[in-house]
């Protein structure tokens, strides 16, 4: 169901569209609610997807870490190789696929800025070459140790998981150099060994972009305020800015325009302004 716009919504959204030269797609886990994939907002919702965690009284930023891994690497394990394997299961939202061809029939040149590692952009038909993941990507892998500079993908691994235990079976994937254990190429909390080398090639994707592109129109979706990477990138360009959000939707001092609403009903009312 599209979320209802009101005329001044319209005349407004029209407005920044018509003097936008691209268009900026940023996205927080909010986006993909839609799809069926949890948010860790709050230890409640993070324990409720993953109770073994919640009865060892771990939270987010805990197994998010490094420490983890080489303390505890079958829960790690358990709790990325669950989140590998839903994401891979997980088929994105319509509102993906309305957002794609928005910028493909308004012939707007786009670029997508996440901090997720779900590769959900990628699945919907995105380009990988004009997306930027500034916490990496689950779907690679590299050594704990960082005892080479190497990134790999993580396509050839199978995880068996006990979800109700929250524990990698089997063999735990392995650092094909050194033979000990590998990690996933993602940016954690208290992370000094995350190589960021993908990372920063696509950020030198997205500065040509930039340099190329000086209008650009922001929409941001699912975006929250604990870890506000993409909100502070998203408000530069306030208030060239359409942030979608049904609980942190308050815009910057410099403006924009808020739809207090989820992520693919919010973009399907864009879509619809443009499009019948
Ligand atoms: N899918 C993923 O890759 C994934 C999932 C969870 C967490 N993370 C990681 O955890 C960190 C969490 O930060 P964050 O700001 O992305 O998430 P967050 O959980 O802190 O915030 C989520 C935001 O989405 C909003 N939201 C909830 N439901 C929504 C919906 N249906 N439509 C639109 N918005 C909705 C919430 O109001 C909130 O503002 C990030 O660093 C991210 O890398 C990634
Ligand atoms: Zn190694």
């Amino acid at each position: 169901m599209p979320f209802h716009l009101n005329p001044n919504q319209i005349e407004y959204i029209q407005r920044l569209f018509k003097h936008a030269d691209s268009l900026i797609i940023s996205a927080g886990a909010g986006m993909g609610v839609d799809s069926g994939l949890p948010d860790f907002r709050g230890n409640q919702g993070m324990w409720q997807a993953y109770p073994e965690l919640g009865k060892q009284r771990i939270d987010f930023t805990e197994i998010a870490n490094p420490a983890a891994f080489k303390h505890l690497p079958r829960l790690a394990w358990g709790f990325y190789g669950h989140r590998l394997d839903l994401y891979r299961r997980t088929m994105p939202h319509q509102g993906f696929h309305l957002l794609r061809q928005l910028a493909e029939a308004l012939e707007l040149p786009y670029f997508v800025f996440t901090s997720n590692v779900d590769g959900q952009f990628q699945k919907a038909g995105f380009d990988s070459k004009q997306i930027y993941e500034c916490h990496g990507s689950i779907h690679h892998l590299q050594c704990l140790a960082a005892c080479k500079q190497d990134i790999w993908s993580a396509d050839e691994l199978t995880p068996d998981i006990d979800h109700q235990d929250c524990q990698w079976l089997g063999q735990l994937p392995l650092c094909p150099n050194c033979r000990h254990l590998a990690r996933p190429n993602i940016l954690m909390f208290d992370d000094y060994a995350w190589l960021n080398q993908r990372q920063k090639q696509q950020m030198q994707r997205l500065d040509t972009f930039l340099k190329i592109h000086h209008q650009p129109l922001v929409i941001e979706m699912g975006a929250g305020t604990a870890i506000p990477t993409v909100r502070y990138f998203s408000e530069r360009f306030a208030p060239d800015l359409i942030r979608i959000n049904p609980r942190e939707f308050t815009l910057p001092a410099q403006g924009g325009i808020a739809l207090a609403t989820n992520a693919e009903s919010g973009i399907h009312s864009i879509y619809r302004i443009f499009i019948e």
